[in-house]
């Protein structure tokens, strides 16, 4: 008898902490399944998502916001937006979440080796971004190094903000931060995302750039990416759409003739080009 897709697994919050403050607040939640057999036969890649959820409440769709290669544990970075996102965000150390998948494609990170890798995000953007920094990491010797840009309105609304100085300190990656507007004792850049990528003008040769973040953000990085000679091909990003089966069944986040829970979240821009509706 197959097994019924929709139930999901417990797991135990083993840690948690703030990422950000304020009103949309982002907390990150590191949790592991309860089943041994689970743990071992889970498997994800960089831009996969889940349902996480909490019994009686609801679920959301929300990106694994780490690499296979930490460990055998999930992690997830959420924004506290409405009813769902506000009860897991009441979820301490040692509370059960409910997790289904893993659902979605995954950013191609194996094709990709041998090539040059630029991240371009913007506030909780950040999160599928950060397993392909991981996982570039983890396999160094693959990659011809990465670049990470990403900024946030303020410092206080970056989030990994305790990650950067230890990635900077790796060889062939280099990380770059900016703020929207000036702040005391702020290091880093002081600008948008899309002016910064302008600035720091990358080389498209044999590189693959993969934005997330707001829409905005996404425009203008795209505007900027092909000012600077990238190819639709050689960029990515990944798509939002309201979900709620998160396996292709109920038709809530369909956009033209794609299931953006199965056929996505990530697109090359090449494909979304090709689909103005999915893009709007
Ligand atoms: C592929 C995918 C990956 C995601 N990854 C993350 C993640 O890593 N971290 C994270 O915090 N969120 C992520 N989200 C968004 C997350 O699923 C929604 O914010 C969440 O479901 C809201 O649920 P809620 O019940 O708390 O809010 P609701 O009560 O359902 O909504 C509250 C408000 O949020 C808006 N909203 C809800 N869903 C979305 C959405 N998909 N896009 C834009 N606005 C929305 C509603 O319009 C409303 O204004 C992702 C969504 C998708 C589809
Ligand atoms: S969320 Fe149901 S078909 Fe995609």
């Amino acid at each position: 008898m197959c097994k019924n897709p929709y139930i999901p697994h417990t797991a135990t919050v083993e840690d948690t902490w703030y990422e950000t403050g304020g009103d949309r607040c982002i907390k990150t939640f590191k949790v592991v399944f309860d089943d041994g057999k689970v743990r071992d036969q889970w498997s994800h890649l960089p831009g996969q998502c889940a349902m996480i959820g909490v019994l009686g409440v609801g679920e959301s769709m929300i990106s694994i916001s780490c690499s296979p290669t930490e460990g055998q544990f999930l992690r997830f970075s959420v924004m506290r937006m409405g009813k769902v996102t506000q009860a897991l965000h009441e979820l301490e150390v040692g509370d059960k979440m409910m997790v289904r998948g893993p659902y979605g494609n995954n950013f191609p990170v194996d094709e990709w080796q041998g090539k040059k890798i630029l991240t371009i995000g913007g506030g909780i953007g950040q999160a599928p971004l950060r397993p392909i920094v991981e996982y570039v990491r983890a396999n160094q010797d693959k990659y011809e190094g990465l670049t990470m840009v990403y900024g946030a309105r303020t410092s206080n609304d970056l989030c990994f903000k305790g990650e950067f100085e230890e990635m900077s300190k790796c060889d062939d990656l280099s990380c770059h931060l900016t703020i929207d507007v000036e702040e005391e004792d702020w290091q880093h850049n002081v600008g948008f995302v899309p002016q910064m990528l302008l600035d720091l003008d990358p080389s498209p040769e044999n590189t693959i750039a993969i934005t997330c973040g707001p829409p905005i953000m996404i425009r203008f990085v795209l505007e900027n990416l092909k000012k600077l000679g990238f190819e639709d091909e050689q960029i990515y990003t990944t798509l939002e759409n309201r979900m709620k089966c998160g396996i292709g069944k109920c038709g809530r986040c369909n956009a033209e003739n794609m299931y953006v829970c199965k056929d996505g979240p990530v697109f090359s821009y090449a494909v979304l080009k090709e689909t103005p509706e999915a893009f709007a």
